[in-house]
Formats: structure tokens, sequence, C-alpha cells
């Protein structure tokens, strides 16, 4: 059994100010515990902050929501996966919905990223799932498995390896609708299963988190289901007592 990871990903919350205060509380609220992997994704802005109020906590890792696909260039308001890295940053998340049907992001755009990430040493989580009208259509699965075999077309084996991936289905992201612990637990199957054909045995302990409308009234239900290894949380990550709670689930 891997240990449950919890990521937090802010989204447009908590510039540096705000980011302080955050781990200032949280981190007294929650002791080190070897048990379970903690990551914090924060606007690019609040890298540096994070970072720097984390660094007698290397127990907790710090990701970027977001990496260019070139390592650098003339791409205006864009940050590469090195400049990440060189920030402090240990992960990317690379193909967040948001970034899909928000910004526009192509699943070869997300290859890219992935590859990107991966060419900086920054370990990327993959974000896959399904719009509602395509669970509608009954295409959950292979909308799920398009987006998969996508992002890691541009990266060996080996690097998926050592990936983390998140399944979140769109109709549940902030919007208080969550999967249920057996829907979570079947598309996460479907994930195990293709990461199983790909790399062997290796592909148990890869982590598959759930995301969508987590908070702490159902984080232990979503945490029990068969083939969830973490949480990606949005809007309940951003007050540190919630965050801190869910995290000791
Ligand atoms: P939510 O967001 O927890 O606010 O639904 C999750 C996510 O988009 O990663």
């Amino acid at each position: 059994m891997q240990r449950p990871v919890f990521a937090a990903n802010w989204k447009m919350h908590h510039g540096p100010s705000d980011a302080r205060a955050f781990l200032r509380s949280f981190l007294a609220h929650y002791a080190r515990r070897p048990d379970r992997q903690v990551i914090f994704f924060p606007p690019a802005v609040s890298l540096a902050a994070v970072v720097d109020g984390l660094r007698e906590r290397q127990d907790i890792q710090v990701g970027v929501q977001n990496i260019h696909w070139e390592d650098k260039g003339a791409y205006t308001g864009e940050t590469s996966a090195g400049m990440a890295r060189d920030a402090g940053a240990d992960l990317a998340l690379v193909g967040h919905s948001e970034r899909r049907h928000v910004f526009g992001e192509t699943d070869e755009q997300t290859a890219a990223k992935v590859a990107a990430a991966v060419r900086a040493g920054l370990v990327p989580m993959l974000c896959v799932g399904e719009k509602l009208e395509e669970r509608e259509r009954g295409e959950t699965e292979s909308v799920v498995l398009r987006q998969l075999r996508a992002g890691i077309a541009k990266v060996e084996p080996h690097a998926v390896a050592g990936m983390l991936f998140a399944y979140e289905p769109v109709w549940a992201i902030g919007t208080g609708r969550n999967a249920t612990p057996d829907d979570a637990a079947a598309i996460h199957g479907v994930i195990r299963r293709e990461l199983l054909s790909i790399l062997g045995e290796k592909a148990k302990a890869v982590p598959i988190l759930y995301g969508g409308s987590v908070n702490r009234g159902n984080a232990q239900a979503l945490l029990q289901a068969a083939d969830v290894g973490g949480l990606l949380v949005g809007g309940a990550s951003l007050d540190s007592e919630g965050w801190s709670t869910i995290v000791r689930t």
C-alpha cells in the first residue's frame, strides 16, 4: 500500500502574502507525517513564498500549476519547466481540465508539456477527465484513455513510472457534485489497467489521485475506493484549517 498523496491546487488564489499566512497556520496544525505525501500547487507568483515557507519542511513538496512546452523563447507571460524547477518546484500539474477547456489546450500540447517537465526534472501530475456530455454519451472510458495515452506519448516508460496521475471528472470540479467512491474506483481501475499494460508491475506503485469537489466530509470514503491513491483538492484546500483536516484523513 502506497502512502496517500494529498495535493492542494490553489488555482488563481493566494498571492505571496496570503500564501505565507496560510503556511504559518497550516504548519502549526500539520506535524510531519511519514505516512502521507503533501503537495502544494500555488500560483506561479507565489511559488517562491511557498518554497521559502516550507524550507524547514522537506516532507512537503511544491509544484507549478502550468508550464510551457518549450524550454525558452518568445512566449510572453509563460513559465518554462526549467524556470519552475530553478524556483524550487518539484512537480508540474499538466492537463488540468481548466487548461484544456478554458484555455483550449490540446492533447498534443499536454503531451509536449509532460515531456518538457520530464526534461527539466519536474515530476508531471497528468490530469484526465471527461465532461458531463461525454459521460452522458457513455464516453467516459474512451475520453480518459485517449487523454492518458496522448499525454504520455512523448515520454519513455521509465518516466511514466515516476509520474502521478489524477482523474478529475469535469462535471465534479468546483460544482459540489463529486463522483461516488464507486464511480472513482471504476475509472481509476481503467487507468491502472492501462498503466499495467505499459509498465507491468511497476504500475502498481503509481499514484492515481481523485479530484473534483473533495471536502472533509467525503475525503475518507473517496480515499478508501479501490485504486484511489490520493486526492487533488481545489476549493477545500484554500482554508488552512480545513486543508489540515483533510491531509490528516
Ligand atoms: P475542486 O477542484 O476541489 O474545487 O472541485 C479540484 C481541481 O480542479 O483540481
